[in-house]
């Protein structure tokens, strides 16, 4: 008599079951490239392309798949599909989209609600937030930073006095060497700061300068490492020794974020002081905390991504900023020229002459457009969709390829140069170009464009007009690079302009 159970003894039976599973997996596991998908890596169930990225970096990967795929190109990780999108017109069709406008989990927004939640993860903050709570915190922030005044005249009074300290601070260098590490940070920080708490930190503000070291640390790690893709790993980092240097700056943030949100609470008299945080506090108190939008845990949310979105992009344009003039003397001498021209020595720039400085407002452009923070904005699909002619399933990942589209040489006059040319035509008249967009596109873009802009111009055309910057020393190009950008590690002395 025929007998399964004989047959299926011993080794030949783990065979057939690794056979079969592995059969099971080729069919029904997801990671595989779906139907008219863009063309790429080749996606193999689970693993997705990953067995073609190894020993590659992820901007040298980037840049393979648009040369070798073109402007609509595409991986896969741990069943995840990502598609590279090139080329402005292409960026902006898709970005435009209401299709694309979600965001994925990422991991420093996964560990960092972890942390502020403890340990309830959920759909927090505007930077990762998706669906109608996001759509509901983004409206509510919109209009109340509009009302304290961002991208009006009413807020340049305090980027005025950040600006006045930085200085003040700059000119008591005395010529040597100016320490840059941090030196913009909490001066664009008091900014914000002044609008969502009311209050400001001193220089040497010991517990702001730790929280800005653990900033820093963050900046070196890949937020987008292929790791951080495995399902539950935010909750296995707490526990991995290894991991520690990610998770443990995050956690600092968090333990400054819920202290502010104490200090302030314990003010007695908060609920008269003119801020974001108390309009929060407010709404919060209306619904008892118990509200999707208005509940301690989103609040603490939004305070992080006001500390870190805010702080960190527009110091670190400062930053290049001050570098690239410094490289550039004949760049300097022409910024010198136009603010003497115009405004002279005495009175500080504001951002109403910003029309009457075409030559520095092109060079200030230059400095987002050469530094292009972010290289790669990343969306993600939250219905299934069509572009170029591919079909894009829901939940599919965008990286948007600014650096590409930042260094096209059929947008730009002098795309690999340092040059505010790209900004001016033939008779030294600032252009628009509508290729630039620092802050996004679409749904997304930056909420804090506005106060950005201008603070941006303000600070560093006041800095150019009060001085001459030489650069001193070795400069350090940045680390590792993923999907930000950072400055150029550089000493720079500043040597005071003389009244006219
Ligand atoms: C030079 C300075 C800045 C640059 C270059 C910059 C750039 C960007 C970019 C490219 C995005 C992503 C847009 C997208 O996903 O499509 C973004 C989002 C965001 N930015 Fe900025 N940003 C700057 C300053 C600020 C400031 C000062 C704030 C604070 C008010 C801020 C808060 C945010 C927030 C909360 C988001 C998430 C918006 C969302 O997902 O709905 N940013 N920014």
């Amino acid at each position: 008599m025929f007998e399964w159970k004989g047959m299926l003894a011993g080794w030949e039976s783990t065979i057939l079951f690794v056979l079969l599973l592995f059969l099971l997996i080729v069919l029904f596991a997801p990671g595989r490239r779906p139907p008219n998908f863009p063309p790429g890596l080749p996606m193999l169930p689970l693993l997705g392309s990953l067995l073609h990225m190894q020993g590659i970096s992820l901007r040298g990967l980037l840049r393979k798949l648009k040369k070798e795929y073109g402007n609509m190109a595409s991986f896969g990780v741990f069943g995840t599909g990502v598609v590279l999108v090139s080329k402005m017109s292409i960026i902006k069709e898709v970005y435009s989209h209401k299709a694309s406008a979600g965001r994925p989990p990422m991991i420093l927004g996964a560990t960092r609600n972890y942390l502020l939640s403890d340990g309830k993860e959920g759909d927090l903050g505007l930077l990762g937030g998706t669906g109608p709570h996001w759509v509901e915190l983004r409206r509510f922030l919109l209009r109340h930073l509009r009302d304290f005044g961002i991208g009006k005249t009413s807020c340049e009074p305090m980027i005025r006095a950040e600006v006045e300290e930085l200085l003040e601070h700059i000119k008591n260098q005395n010529g040597q060497p100016i320490v840059m590490e941090h030196l913009f940070h909490r001066s664009v920080l008091n900014v914000l700061w002044g609008m969502v708490t009311g209050s400001r930190f001193k220089y040497g503000d010991k517990k702001l300068a730790k929280t800005l070291e653990s900033f820093v640390k963050l900046a070196d790690i890949n937020l987008v490492s292929i790791i951080f893709f495995i399902p539950g790993v935010v909750k296995a980092m707490m526990y991995l020794p290894m991991l520690d240097r990610f998770v443990k700056p995050i956690g600092n943030i968090c333990k400054f974020i819920r202290e502010e949100i104490e200090n302030y609470r314990s003010k007695k008299d908060w609920e008269n002081i003119h801020s974001l945080l108390t309009l929060y506090l407010t709404e919060m108190k209306k619904y008892n905390g118990d509200h999707p939008i208005f509940n301690e845990h989103q609040l603490r949310a939004v305070m992080f991504e006001m500390f870190a979105a805010g702080m960190a992009t527009t110091a670190s344009t400062l930053t290049m900023g001050m570098y690239l003039v410094a490289k550039h003397p004949d760049v300097q001498q022409r910024v010198h020229q136009e603010l003497d021209e115009v405004i002279g020595r005495e009175r500080l720039p504001c951002y109403a002459d910003l029309e009457s400085l075409p030559y520095t407002r092109a060079t200030i452009h230059e400095v987002q457009r050469v530094l292009n923070l972010i290289a790669f904005v990343v969306h993600c699909a939250l219905e299934d969709c069509n572009f170029e002619g591919y079909d894009i399933p829901k939940g599919t990942v965008f990286l948007a390829n600014m650096e590409d589209a930042m260094t096209d040489p059929k947008l730009w006059k002098n795309p690999d140069e340092f040059d505010p040319n790209n900004f001016l035509d033939d008779n030294g008249k600032y252009v628009k170009n509508g290729a630039f967009v620092p802050f996004g596109i679409g749904k997304r873009q930056c909420v804090g464009e506005a106060l950005a802009r201008m603070e941006v111009f303000v600070f560093l055309s006041s800095l150019f007009q009060k001085f001459t910057f030489t650069l001193v020393g070795e400069e350090v190009p940045p680390g590792n690079l993923y999907t930000f950008n950072a400055p150029v590690e550089f000493n720079a002395v500043a040597h005071v302009r003389p009244h006219l």
